[in-house]
């Protein structure tokens, strides 16, 4: 018997992984001490974050909570965010690449701190040429593409929030969030490549503007002579910014607590929630967790293969590694194009130092197998890191080994659109690693897992995961609807009366006896498929929508890679055909509503739904069907004898 198989059986047997001596030698963070010294400070200790960018004015109050929960950080500070990424950069790292892109295609661009400073000042003039205001939200409708980045700097450079919508998101979404947050600018692309076509995204976009009041629109030529559709009334983008090259429009002092950007994500109900964000918290928070957690030093070459369109990318592709001064990479395409080791080349010819990625993407590399990594030199790597959904010990080891060569960190990042930026997760040059479970929270950060009542449970046992104190990141409201955000996220535990504020972030998880946490999932009315937040109201509306279905309830079903799928049950009306093409109907409908990511993977017709006496839809029960597992009690039931058909339908289903 070889080796190999000897050693992967130890690894598989390993609980905990302490932080490699090589790591440590050289790590931001190294004493333990840390977690004290925010205690014995707090909340002066998040002056630490503070003190890693430039204001413009000093803050004079640390933490002002004299409104709870509507918390302001470094209040009365002043500061410009794209100052902080770029400008103060440009003396000691000028000539430092800031953003290195690589094109699917291949082709590649290298934007220098120099560079960026040059081209994201043409497109703040240009924006001020189109009209825009401070607090005016643009809207950003761009795939991975370098403007996507560059326009977004550009809006913080003139005070005006941009909200970014995921390009995979389709028309009619788009349209909702341009609603939503008031938004009459767009800027978009004609389109990206994908597997190696051109994929065409102006369509979408006009179908989408289509569905709002009259926007000024400005489209980036990505595709140029591949360009689907070429551009009609819109504004094209290069026509715009080249005249300003050279030009410089003066950074905006922003309040620390005037909006950076709005990002729009999903919840409960069937309206995505517009999270809003801070220029001086948020930005401190995701310079502090680049510093203190991914271990950013600026001369690292730092890659995070998250999307832009996702909070992931906002912190920490752009904000938190951009105000580090450090190099970010940027990838426009899919992990296996043109082959499965794409990212090993990518990782390889940039000598990229840390990895930041999602357990889906992890999970597809085991299945591809390590020859894909093995024929790259990855020996640069010195740190990894995981984000979006509970990462299982197989895939964490695969990682740790294959792709860390047993000599990197790993850190399991748990955090939200609404958190800003990382909340629990070990310090790789600190604590002892165990795959499986997230970590500690981060210094500074209260975090406890509760029963129903609010009361923490012991160790071991399940429960909800709650946040009993405030932190800069954290999201300041929902963009224009206090109402809603007092009821999302500080309605379940929190004790007014007693001045006790605690934040719900709707996550199951339980505590070790160390105290680390290992998060179990949502458990709202949320699945999370491949790392993408997805709102089973939003999946629902989309199918009862189509002429025909009468009923519908989505639920999410376990996946070996994506981590979850949705499951869509549909009780048709009289008379209409449960055929294919009508199943088919169903899913385009969810494609138009959402966006193809949202997709169901199983559409399962049924006569009836399980409903107790009051007529509440028995989701749980229908998640356990999905999954296969041992039902919960069913006598409570209104329609007991439904769910065997149900069951047979599924079985039906996943054979077809
Ligand atoms: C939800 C937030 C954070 C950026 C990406 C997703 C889940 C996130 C972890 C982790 C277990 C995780 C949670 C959370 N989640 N990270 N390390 N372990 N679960 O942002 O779309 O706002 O989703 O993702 O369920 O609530 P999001």
């Amino acid at each position: 018997m070889s080796e190999e198989p000897q050693l992967e059986a130890r690894l598989e047997a390993q609980e905990a992984f302490e932080p490699p001596a090589s790591f440590v030698e050289q790590a931001n963070v190294t004493d333990e001490s840390i977690y004290e010294a925010f205690e014995e400070e707090w909340p002066a200790a998040w002056e630490r974050a503070a003190d890693l960018l430039d204001w413009e004015r000093e803050w004079d109050q640390t933490l002002d909570d004299s409104e709870e929960p509507f918390y302001e950080w470094f209040v009365g500070g002043e500061l410009n965010a794209c100052a902080n990424c770029v400008d103060r950069h440009l003396d000691e790292r000028g000539d430092q690449p800031a953003i290195e892109w690589v094109g699917e295609p291949g082709e590649t661009r290298t934007y220098s701190y120099s560079e960026l400073h040059e081209e994201v000042n043409a497109a703040a003039a240009t924006l001020r040429d189109l009209g825009v205001e401070t607090d005016d939200v643009v809207t950003l409708y761009m795939p991975m593409i370098p403007e996507l980045p560059i326009v977004m700097l550009a809006c913080a450079r003139i005070g005006a929030p941009h909200s970014v919508v995921f390009a995979g998101f389709s028309a009619s979404a788009l349209a909702e969030r341009m609603e939503a947050a008031d938004s009459d600018v767009l800027v978009t692309c004609d389109g990206y490549y994908r597997r190696g076509s051109p994929l065409d995204h102006l369509s979408k976009a006009r179908e989408g503007l289509d569905q709002v009041d009259e926007a000024t629109t400005v489209v980036v030529e990505r595709l140029g002579e591949d360009a689907p559709s070429t551009v009609g009334s819109e504004h094209v983008y290069g026509d715009l910014v080249d005249p300003h090259r050279g030009s410089e429009v003066e950074p905006v002092t922003r309040d620390a607590e005037d909006m950076l950007f709005l990002m729009y994500t999903s919840g409960t109900t069937g309206k995505p929630k517009g999270v809003k964000h801070t220029t001086g918290g948020y930005l401190s928070y995701t310079a502090w967790t680049s510093h203190a957690v991914l271990d950013i030093e600026p001369a690292d070459t730092y890659w995070c293969a998250a999307d832009i369109g996702w909070i992931t990318g906002h912190s920490y592709i752009v904000y938190g590694p951009l105000a580090l001064g450090t190099t970010t990479v940027m990838y426009e395409g899919t992990p296996d194009y043109p082959e499965k080791d794409r990212l090993w080349e990518i990782v390889d010819d940039y000598d990229v130092n840390q990895l930041y990625t999602a357990p889906t993407a992890i999970r597809s590399f085991m299945k591809w197998g390590t020859e894909h990594p093995d024929t790259h030199d990855l020996s640069s790597l010195r740190l990894l890191g995981t984000v979006g959904e509970p990462i299982n010990p197989r895939a964490w080891k695969w990682y740790y080994r294959h792709i860390g060569g047993s000599s990197c960190p790993v850190v399991d990042t748990w955090w939200q659109t609404e958190t800003g930026g990382m909340m629990i997760s070990t310090l790789p040059g600190v604590g002892t690693m165990k795959p499986g479970t997230a970590g500690p929270p981060l210094p500074g950060i209260g975090a406890d897992v509760v029963d129903s009542e609010g009361v923490s449970v012991a160790p071991g046992e399940a429960g909800y995961l709650v946040v009993d104190r405030p932190w800069p990141g954290m999201l300041r409201t929902l963009y224009q609807n206090d109402e809603r955000f007092l009821e999302e996220y500080w309605n379940s535990y929190s004790d007014p009366e007693d001045g006790e504020w605690v934040y719900s972030p709707e996550d199951g998880a339980k505590l070790d006896d160390d105290g680390y946490i290992t998060v179990l999932g949502r458990v709202d009315d949320v699945v999370n498929v491949s790392g993408h937040r997805i709102g089973t109201m939003e999946v629902e509306s989309a199918i009862v929508g189509v002429e025909g279905v009468a009923e519908a309830a989505v639920v999410g079903s376990d996946h070996p890679v994506k981590g979850e799928v949705i499951y869509a049950y549909a009780i048709t009306e009289e008379g209409q055909p449960e055929t294919e093409s009508f199943r088919e109907e169903i899913v385009e409908s969810v494609e138009d509503g959402i966006g193809s990511f949202a997709r169901p993977a199983e559409v399962v017709f049924t006569p009836e739904l399980p409903k107790t006496r009051s007529g509440k839809i028995m989701r749980r029960l229908l998640a356990d069907i999905a999954n296969d597992d041992t039902l919960g009690n069913t006598s409570t039931l209104r329609n007991p004898d439904i769910v065997t058909d149900i069951q047979q339908e599924v079985r039906e289903e996943e054979d077809r």
